[in-house]
């Protein structure tokens, strides 16, 4: 089959994450491993209110093909929330909507990336970006994050070594490690990406998930003629609607990113766009968000106080103020892929840390999901994996 299949499919990992799920997910495992919302925060009835709704108002039309860039009601609310939550300079016109933000992923790789471009990304990174990219070959620059984003110095080291095609991070309660980065590193990323002319890819599905409730100000602020900001309702509404956008001011960008999508998918669910765009309409999301804030601030006090009981003093872990994952570390030269091995003959599963990562170490970190488990179960999960550490 080899010789048969693209080398660029050849050279994309298949999702770990999505190997071990069909393990993790079984019932009688206690799992961390997911990035699974919890399903309590579906809002199922008003859902169904909206889906009866559309159907009366708009007939055939939410059944019919539609435009590639997406519905235009869902863009200009998009466009009105991001210009007074994040005073951002944005209309409907700059918006696409994608299949999910891991649609806008693809579509990024496939606009931005020829075989062996370099692309910039944090180190460890996430996993959806690596794979989506990997598809089109790429050199990845990992920068190491540290507890407040990125190492500024390697940041630079890479952009003046090489040229860039973009950088592509995760600002807020990132995707491992639940870390979000400092005002003067989201300053020092600007300056950077400014002075190297590079592409800023700016990757959001986390930052209204605050625990805190603060709106965190985006890197790019509107001022880059060069950036992509990536929006998500998965994990605020629902991820099985399946529906992102990308925000992009630069028209000849736009224009080629709607040209690839045309060729991906003509367009996303025209239904669930209708849906979510009624959804908003008579409901109040942003109470909505914040019950969901409520419940995974809870959820992450409950796993991090049962890490300080039961992990052993010499594994460390971030303690996140939003989002969905705690990271944890090893001490130096374990591994947490050997860990996991165990863990799951313990029946309790997490993503070792490995597959985060671009040049294939052998790590010794692990990400662990507390939005989908209740308090009694995750105690028992983490007293599992802390008796195996020990
Ligand atoms: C950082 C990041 N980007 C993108 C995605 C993809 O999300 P979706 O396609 O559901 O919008 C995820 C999902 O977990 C993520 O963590």
């Amino acid at each position: 089959m080899n010789h048969i299949v693209s080398e660029r499919i050849r050279q994309t990992p298949p999702s770990f994450i999505r190997g071990i799920l069909k393990v993790a997910e079984s019932e009688d495992v206690i799992s961390f491993a997911g990035g699974l919302p919890n399903p309590i925060s579906f809002p199922q009835e008003a859902l169904k209110k909206s889906m009866n709704r559309i159907i009366t108002e708009y007939g055939s039309r939410v059944f019919q093909y539609a435009s590639t860039a997406g519905l235009l009601s869902l863009r200009e609310y998009i466009a009105e929330k991001y210009r007074g939550q994040y005073n951002l300079d944005v209309c409907a016109e700059d918006i696409i909507i994608t299949t999910g933000s891991q649609q806008a992923l693809d579509l990024i790789g496939k606009v931005l990336i020829d075989k062996g471009d370099s692309v910039l990304l944090e180190e460890p990174g996430y996993l959806g970006a690596i794979q989506a990219f990997s598809q089109y070959q790429p050199n990845f620059c990992g920068v190491a994050l540290q507890e407040d984003g990125p190492d500024i110095a390697q940041f630079e080291e890479i952009l003046q070594n090489r040229k860039v095609k973009f950088a592509y991070v995760v600002p807020n309660f990132q995707n491992p490690t639940g870390i979000t980065y400092s005002e003067e590193k989201r300053k020092a990323v600007l300056a950077l990406v400014r002075k190297y002319h590079c592409i800023l890819v700016e990757d959001d599905p986390y930052g209204e998930l605050s625990f805190d409730g603060k709106v965190r100000g985006y890197i790019s602020k509107g001022e880059l003629n060069e950036s992509i900001l990536l929006g998500s309702f998965s994990k605020i509404v629902t991820p099985g609607m399946r529906l992102g956008f990308m925000i992009i001011k630069n028209e000849r960008l736009r224009k080629y990113i709607n040209t690839a999508k045309e060729a991906a998918d003509l367009h996303s669910n025209i239904f669930a766009q209708y849906c979510l765009y009624d959804y908003v309409l008579h409901n109040n999301l942003q109470e909505h968000i914040q019950n969901i804030r409520y419940l995974y601030k809870e959820q992450c006090e409950s796993m991090i106080k049962a890490m300080e009981m039961y992990f052993p003093k010499n594994i460390t872990f971030t303690r996140p103020q939003g989002g969905m994952f705690i990271w944890a570390i090893l001490p130096e030269g374990q591994s947490a892929k050997a860990l996991f091995e165990q863990a799951i003959l313990k029946k309790v599963a997490f993503v070792p840390g490995d597959p985060f990562y671009t040049d294939g170490r052998v790590a010794n970190t692990m990400r662990l999901n507390y939005t989908n488990a209740s308090k009694e179960i995750m105690v028992e999960g983490i007293r599992r994996i802390g008796e195996l550490c020990k």
